[in-house]
């Protein structure tokens, strides 16, 4: 852990958590927030952060990154992913085993960890499932639940074997984990590119069906029933996905759920011209299917809004579609883009509190990083409590230039995009590691 630097104050915002919304300067020391009032006293040598007409939340927390640390730095690596997740207001993000070697040994894990302690952003680890995220042995679950990790998936594919995915979830009930899954039957999904539907066959490309997604959906429901384990549904993509989720919640069983900002933002017409910029697993939908994600939002069906930040180096993007990997950026644009997707019109209405809620304390509670489980992220902001704090501009406008992202790569979908809602400053354990717009280091 970085040492606990001096004292902040954090002044002229309104503060928003789980417990509402008011304003109030918030004084930070030691590494945690010591006062939560209005025309708070400046100390002696603090350190004054403007936050007029600025938000002041917990710091976001992403369920889903792609840090490609260790084996594709070329693409990132646990330095350039986590200042791009300060920069985007991001306190948290939970790193995906998909690396190589994948996270699926307590070695693999206590390295990407270790990394973690000098970022700019907490680092959590996901474990996989599988060892090799083949999908058939068990990883040492308990060692890696022993290092802390709370979460396991194979992200980037989905376990197939409905056996392999029954034992999982005993042994993570057993351990009080949580399983997330990436909804895709190979069977269905091999050779795809994108959606498949009218505007796939016009173009002459293999499609990934929704039924790719929402058999697996279906089946994890099941097992989840059958075996009382947690299912986290990872970057869920149709109408009917959200709506299955949606009825086993009511039943009580325990899922979760979290769908993507460029999901709720974007359909397959992004495909019409070929540009691998758009390709993604789970690949965009329909407008129907981007409605329903918008309307389970609202609705509170979704626990969280998750990135999928997924780096890919430029000569691999620049490649035709059916050669270049799925995937795209997230985390530096994820706030304004949900903002746009969620928000206050012409989004989904959302009160910006309850988009808040979708980028902060309820994915930290998924994840088992609130201070429920002992965490430190999610707030509330209230005296006691650790400073991880994000202060938004909700109205500030900016437009994505790729150049100047703070990510090794430059496949964002948003490039040349004029957004609106940014990260002023962020709070690391009390260290503004953002100032005013600037990764400090
Ligand atoms: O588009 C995607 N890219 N989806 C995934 O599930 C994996 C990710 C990656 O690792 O590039």
């Amino acid at each position: 852990m970085t040492s606990a630097p001096g004292t902040v104050v954090v002044r002229g915002g309104t503060v928003v958590d789980a417990t509402g919304t008011r304003r109030a300067d918030v004084l930070v020391a030691d590494g945690v927030v010591a006062a939560v009032k209005e025309g708070l006293e400046v100390p002696a040598g603090a350190t004054v952060l403007d936050a007029a007409d600025c938000l002041v939340s917990p710091g976001l927390v992403d369920l889903h990154a792609h840090l490609r640390q260790p084996g594709a730095e070329e693409a990132e690596c646990v330095e350039t992913g986590s200042r791009a997740a300060a920069l985007g207001g991001y306190t948290a993000v939970v790193a995906m085993p998909n690396t190589d070697p994948p996270i699926d040994s307590a070695s693999v894990a206590t390295e990407v960890l270790a990394l973690g302690e000098a970022a700019l952003c907490r680092v959590a680890v996901a474990g996989a499932i599988t060892v090799g995220r083949a999908g058939t042995r068990l990883a040492p679950m308990a060692e890696l639940a022993a290092l802390g990790v709370r979460l396991f998936t194979d992200d980037g594919a989905g376990v197939q074997d409905a056996g392999v995915m029954r034992r999982a979830l005993e042994y993570a009930r057993g351990l009080g984990v949580t399983l997330g899954q990436h909804c895709e039957v190979d069977a269905l999904a091999a050779g795809g590119h994108m959606h498949e539907g009218a505007r796939s066959s016009r173009l002459g490309v293999p499609g990934i069906p929704a039924e790719a997604e929402e058999l697996m959906v279906a089946r994890d429901i099941a097992l989840a029933r059958m075996t009382g384990g947690r299912v986290h549904f990872l970057h869920l993509s149709t109408a009917r996905s959200l709506a299955m989720v949606a009825a086993a919640k009511a039943e009580g069983l325990a899922v979760t759920a979290e769908v993507t900002p460029h999901h709720l933002t974007f359909t397959d017409e992004r495909l019409t011209g070929y540009d691998a910029l758009f390709k993604v697993n789970p690949p965009l939908r329909t407008d129907e299917d981007v409605a329903a994600l918008r309307a389970g939002c609202a609705a509170g069906q979704v626990d969280a809004v998750a990135t999928d930040h997924a780096p890919h180096p430029p000569e691999a993007k620049d490649a035709p579609l059916a050669e270049a990997p799925p995937g795209m950026l997230g985390l530096e644009t994820a706030l304004a883009a949900t903002l746009a997707a969620l928000g206050p019109a012409p989004g989904a209405g959302m009160r910006i509190e309850d988009v808040l809620a979708l980028l902060s304390w309820r994915p930290a509670a998924v994840a088992g990083l609130d201070a429920a489980h002992g965490g430190d992220q999610g707030g509330p902001v209230a005296p006691g409590m650790a400073a991880n704090l994000c202060v938004l501009d909700p109205a500030l406008a900016w437009e994505v230039d790729p150049a100047r992202l703070a990510s090794r790569s430059r496949n964002t979908p948003w490039a040349g995009s004029k957004l609106t809602g940014r990260a002023r400053h962020t709070i690391l354990r009390g260290e503004p590691v953002v100032f005013d717009g600037a990764a400090q280091r």
